[in-house]
Parts: C-alpha cells; sequence; structure tokens
C-alpha cells in the first residue's frame, strides 16, 4: 500500500514538474547490481534464477535513487510475470556513449497490444491483472519519466504472449575522470573489470 500511494505521489510531483533530482556522477553498474542484490531474497521466494553481467563501470549524470527505483520497478515486473522456475537476466553494456540496461525475461510475454500501452499510465493487461499481486499500472510510466528527465530513453519488446520481454534502459555516458598523470598516481591500475552471476 506504501508503494502505491508513493507511485501516485511520484507521478503527481512529475506531472507537475515537482520533483527534484539530485544528480551526482554515478557508476550505473554499481548502482544496479545493489538492486540485483537486494532482490535476492524475493528471487529464492519466486525461484526464477537473476544472472547479472557487467564488464566495466558505466559512468552517468543521476540520482541514484531514482535511477534504483527505475530499475527495481523493471526488475518487480519481471518477477510478477515471471514463473517458478524461470530466468531474468540483467545486463549493462556501453554503446558508443550511451550506457544500456536491458532486464530480460523468460515469463508471459506481451501481446503488441499490451506492449504498445506499456508506458502509459494505468496500462494493465487483463491477462496480466489475472496474475493480482497488485500494482496499479504505475511503475512503467514512472520508469518512463524519470529515464526521460535524465535525458535517457526506455524500450519494451517481446515476441508475444508466452515469449519472454526484454526492458532496457539507455543513458547517456558521461566523459569519465581524465586519466591521473604518472606523478599523481605513481602505479596508475589498468581499467577495473567488473563481472558475476547471482542467482
Ligand atoms: N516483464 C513483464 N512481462 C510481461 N508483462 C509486463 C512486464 N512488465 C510490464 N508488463 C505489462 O505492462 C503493464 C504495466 O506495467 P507497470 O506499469 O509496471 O504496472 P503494474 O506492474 O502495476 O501492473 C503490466 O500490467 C503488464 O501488463
Ligand atoms: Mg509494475
Amino acid at each position: 500500500m506504501a508503494r502505491l500511494i508513493d507511485d501516485l505521489l511520484d507521478v503527481s510531483r512529475i506531472s507537475s514538474g515537482k520533483i527534484l533530482l539530485k544528480k551526482r556522477r554515478e557508476d550505473l553498474v554499481a548502482v544496479v547490481r545493489t538492486v540485483v542484490e537486494d532482490h535476492r531474497a524475493e528471487a529464492a521466494r519466486a525461484n526464477v534464477s537473476v544472472q547479472f553481467t557487467a564488464r566495466e563501470p558505466l559512468l552517468v549524470n543521476g540520482d541514484a535513487v531514482r535511477l534504483s527505483q527505475c530499475i527495481s520497478n523493471i526488475l518487480g515486473n519481471a518477477f510478477k510475470f515471471t514463473d517458478p522456475g524461470g530466468r531474468i537476466s540483467v545486463v549493462l553494456e556501453r554503446r558508443g556513449d550511451t550506457a544500456v540496461v536491458r532486464v530480460s525475461d523468460n515469463g508471459v510475454g506481451m501481446d503488441p497490444e499490451t506492449l504498445a500501452r506499456a508506458f502509459e499510465p494505468f496500462a494493465q493487461s487483463d491477462v496480466h491483472l489475472a496474475r493480482g499481486r497488485g500494482g496499479l499500472g504505475l511503475g512503467l510510466s514512472l520508469v518512463k519519466a524519470l529515464v526521460e528527465l535524465h535525458g535517457g530513453t526506455v524500450k519494451a519488446t517481446s515476441a508475444g504472449q508466452g515469449r519472454g520481454t526484454e526492458v532496457s534502459i539507455r543513458l547517456p555516458l558521461v566523459a569519465s575522470a581524465p586519466p591521473a598523470t604518472e606523478a599523481d598516481s605513481p602505479e596508475f591500475p589498468g581499467p577495473p573489470t567488473i563481472g558475476g552471476t547471482c542467482s
């Protein structure tokens, strides 16, 4: 209930232009990794495996709380619409000057009509409503608004009912800090590598 009210408040804040983003340089990989870790218990309960893949830090100018909220909404949907034994994969990668997060599941999928309306407020398909577990149909509309406030885009694809869903977010990368000079850092390390799987 608290979450539903929060969603409603956020929608009205966004539509009245009263949402304040606290943007700073953030590693999107770290932000998303934390959200995935926070969903471990839910994954175990739902008997759904979650695989997380990222090769390198992806720096964006963003509000970590709001970006977490976006990923959490998308991941929450993936859990809600994926049956026990299913799989979710969260992949982060750099595409030119853009950071891409892709959350895909092998769950119930979306028909073209649901897909077309998925980001509209209060859009919920009857098929999906039958799965219960609440929600007002505001999650993805909030994701879209918040991502756009970050200068990004969001997209959903599905090959159809029963064939899984992928929701992806693209955000502009910020240029990484200029490399330290040898005088600043005598043992300048190579670029950090991040990777891993959690299920
Ligand atoms: N991973 C997914 N798999 C299948 N359908 C989805 C998925 N994510 C979203 N949808 C569809 O988009 C609708 C809108 O999602 P959302 O805005 O988060 O609302 P809610 O979760 O409250 O129903 C859902 O009701 C469902 O019909
Ligand atoms: Mg939702």
